[in-house]
């Protein structure tokens, strides 16, 4: 109100306000491209995923699976030089079907045992 009741023309304030509504655009547009470049940067900077060969694939997945422990379960074993280790002509192929299972002991089983036979390949539970 007091500014309405000074000197200044009202052309004069129609002008000093468009300036003003410049300004703030251009600050504004600054702003946004230094976001821009920090955003590019950004993606610039980050390694690209590395494309695997089928090969590498194959090396990684065999790696991940003798880490986990997969044929401890799931490959029949042999007594070696430093106890139980898997047989690797026979990997993965779990419980031989040509051999028979040991005898069960139902009384533990019904105790809530689980059972699983020495090279782990078969297991029974109260499943
Ligand atoms: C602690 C023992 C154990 C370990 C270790 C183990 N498994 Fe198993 N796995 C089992 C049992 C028990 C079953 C169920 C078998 C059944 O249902 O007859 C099974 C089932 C599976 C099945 C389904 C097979 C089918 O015919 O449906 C796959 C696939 C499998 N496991 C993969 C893996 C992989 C891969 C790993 C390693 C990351 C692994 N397992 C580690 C015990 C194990």
């Amino acid at each position: 109100m007091k500014l309405l009741k000074s000197n200044l023309s009202p052309q004069t304030i129609a002008t000093h306000i468009c300036m003003f509504a410049l300004m703030v655009y251009i600050l504004n547009s600054c702003e946004e491209k230094k976001e821009k470049n920090i955003e590019k940067d950004f993606i610039a900077q980050t390694p690209k995923a590395k494309k695997f060969s089928k090969k590498e694939y194959e090396d990684r997945g065999k790696y991940l699976v003798e880490i986990i422990g997969c044929h401890d379960c799931h490959s029949p074993k042999k007594i070696g030089a430093k106890g139980p280790e898997a047989i690797s002509e026979l990997a993965f192929s779990g419980y031989q079907a040509n051999k028979n299972l040991p005898e069960l002991n139902k009384e533990t089983l019904e105790k809530g045992w689980m059972l699983m036979n020495s090279d782990l390949t078969a297991f029974i539970g109260p499943w």
